[in-house]
């Protein structure tokens, strides 16, 4: 098994799958606010995906997920499974979306605040966003896998917090999850090295306290052992001649 390298219209296809999962973080936006459920959340993105976007929201069923996102607040880093709680003023939740669009898949995430939130909590917000940020700096075509985790780890630690290293990206195409692993942490130089015309997902999970995770007994969701707080940021990222292109970019972004 090996990297896959995508031909031009299979590109072609993943540019508009991952603007379609893109959109449906700014369309979310307006309804990340205290008292919503996150089932409620899940349902508007559910039919905005169905109904605007004729797309599929991957999650649905894939391995037994019940849900057409996640959603992961405060202390649960990743695969929060929506559920019926209201959000509440101070949460930070991290919304994935993943679509397929013409058999091809869009995957991104990102932090919400809901209301005011505590300075120590936005600051992990922003400086896993840094993370991302800073390893799409690193793509382009002869850069090593470890040369991107590298660039999280060394960040993420010298402002005092931890890397998740149970999950991590990947690439993805006409599969979510397709080879290589794309750890979030790493040496320098180690790993498969990158070519044009890949496309993998980054995705780090960045903790204030301890990296050590519990799951759930529902079987997908991943907690801080020490509950502390956990962001994650996630985009797909396709490898240019020269560097990158984010497939999953928002306008505020750009
Ligand atoms: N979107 C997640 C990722 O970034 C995967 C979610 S799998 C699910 O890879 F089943 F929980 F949806
Ligand atoms: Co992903
Ligand atoms: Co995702």
């Amino acid at each position: 098994m090996s990297i896959i390298i995508k031909t031009d219209s299979e590109i072609e296809k993943m540019r508009i799958a991952g603007k379609l999962a893109a959109e449906v973080l700014d369309y979310i936006k307006p309804y990340i606010v205290a008292g919503v459920t996150t089932n409620e959340i899940d349902q508007l993105c559910h039919d905005y995906i169905v109904d605007e976007q004729q797309a599929i929201p991957a999650p649905l069923n894939y391995k037994g997920f019940p849900k057409s996102i996640c959603t992961s607040v405060n202390y649960t880093i990743c695969h929060g499974i929506p559920n019926d709680k209201r959000l509440k003023k101070g949460d930070i939740i991290n919304v994935d979306i993943t679509v397929i669009k013409d058999g091809y898949h869009g995957d991104t995430s990102k932090m919400f605040y809901v209301g005011e939130v505590a300075p120590h909590a936005q600051r992990l917000c922003v400086i896993t966003q840094e993370c991302l940020m800073l390893a799409i700096e690193q793509v382009k075509p002869g850069c090593a896998l470890g040369d991107i985790g590298h660039a999280i780890q060394k960040y993420a630690e010298s402002n005092r917090y931890s890397v998740v290293r149970e999950f991590c990206g990947h690439g993805i195409g006409a599969k979510f999850h397709e080879e290589p692993q794309v750890l979030h942490y790493g040496k320098a130089g180690e790993g498969d090295v990158l070519k044009e015309n890949m496309i993998l997902t980054i995705e780090p999970m960045i903790n204030i306290g301890k990296r050590q995770i519990k799951m759930l007994k529902d079987g997908w969701t991943a907690v801080t052992k020490d509950r502390s707080l956990s962001a994650q940021w996630e985009h797909t990222i396709l490898v240019t001649a020269t560097g990158s292109e984010v497939l999953t970019l928002r306008d505020e972004e750009r």
